[in-house]
């Protein structure tokens, strides 16, 4: 093993501890993209693979739990989303599936569900999108940190992980912190763990990863795309709010402008109440991510994608990004101490 390879694994070494892999990357669950096929790409390449369980029922989960410990005996994860209704039932096939990690995404994790996941004997991993959340979630017994910044690709808060990181990582030394969010090469993954960070989590070029299940025009409009193609979605009227997801800007995107100012029109002549023309914006991407990933429709799909796609320039193996990480990574080590 070379000095810098070495120097890699003592910087990231609690979050391979925790993770229980070799390399501190974890694969972001990515909602139809993060399946058994990626999962367990992500996890026999040395990183940690985490299943995306925001479109899946308890016995969908139960399944591919199943069918990712058939292509892999390395650890992975499962991402719950905390709406979820059936959430408590998620949280039991997770650790009947003796599953060793779990996610809690999408708002503060519900005390109920915190200790379900403990006291099965799972690690807690949360999101924090602010100083005081990260306290707030490790006093109440997350086992380690996800900050994402606003450059990801889905649902994103409004900070940058250069400013997160820099609020965050000097004053959370309790558990290990992962950083993500606009993540496409190892030199920037490096330097988080300069600042304290344990490890990293990348979606967007996992997305477009031979193994992933992703449509080939899902793929295609990733190798397309700029930095500047990937952005949040607009809202039109603050009465109306829209919660922000970043991604590929298409015919959809445009469609759903005109479609709140019609909705917010309707409104306002009487004929739907608020409540209904909220719902009715909230509406307009039911089912639009799974049109886009697996049907292909990346027009009137929702094509989520973080600034990183841009960085996204051939269709590799999961192996191979992460290999091609390393090294990024290891050669800014060795040009450091000048070898
Ligand atoms: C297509 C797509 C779908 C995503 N779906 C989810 C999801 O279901 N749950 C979640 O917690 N994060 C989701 N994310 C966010 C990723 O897990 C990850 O944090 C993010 O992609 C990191 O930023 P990057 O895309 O710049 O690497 C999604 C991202 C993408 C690109």
């Amino acid at each position: 093993m070379t000095a810098a390879r070495a120097e890699l694994d003592r910087l990231w070494a609690r979050g391979t501890e925790f993770l229980g892999c070799k390399v501190a990357i974890m694969g972001g669950a990515m909602s139809w993209v993060s399946e058994r096929h990626l999962v367990s790409a992500i996890s026999n390449a040395g990183g940690f693979g985490v299943i995306a369980c925001g479109s899946m029922n308890p016995a969908q989960l139960e399944a591919e739990i199943a069918a990712t410990q058939a292509m892999t005996d390395k650890p992975f994860g499962v991402n719950l989303i905390t709406m979820h209704p059936q959430l408590d039932d998620l949280v039991r096939v997770c650790l009947a599936g003796k599953v060793g990690h779990v996610v809690l995404a999408g708002g503060i994790p519900p005390g109920g569900a915190v200790r379900a996941v403990k006291d099965g004997g799972a690690r807690l991993i949360a999101f924090a999108p602010a100083l005081v959340l990260a306290k707030r979630m490790v006093r109440s017994g997350a086992d380690a940190l996800v900050i994402e910044g606003s450059e990801a690709g889905g649902h994103i808060g409004p900070v940058s992980l250069t400013v997160l990181a820099q609020e965050i990582l000097p004053h959370i030394r309790e558990v290990p912190v992962f950083v993500a969010g606009g993540l496409g090469r190892g030199e920037a993954i490096l330097s988080y763990l300069d600042m304290g960070a344990s490890g990293a989590q990348l979606g967007t070029r996992f997305a477009a990863a031979a193994e992933s299940i992703a449509h080939p025009n899902f793929k295609r409009a990733f190798l397309r795309a700029n930095a500047r193609d990937a952005l949040p979605s607009v809202q039109v009227d603050e009465r109306f709010p829209v919660i922000p997801v970043r991604g590929l800007v298409n015919e959809g995107t445009k469609r759903f402008l005109k479609h709140q100012a019609d909705t917010r029109d309707r409104f306002q002549s009487g004929e739907l109440t608020k409540e209904a023309a909220q719902l009715e914006i909230e509406h307009f991407w039911a089912g639009a991510l799974r049109r886009a990933v697996i049907e292909g429709d990346v027009e009137q799909g929702s094509v989520m994608a973080g600034q990183s796609v841009g960085m996204v320039t051939s269709i590799q193996t999961t192996a191979e990004i992460i290999a091609e990480l390393m090294s990024q990574a290891t050669a800014a080590l060795a040009a450091r101490s000048g070898k």
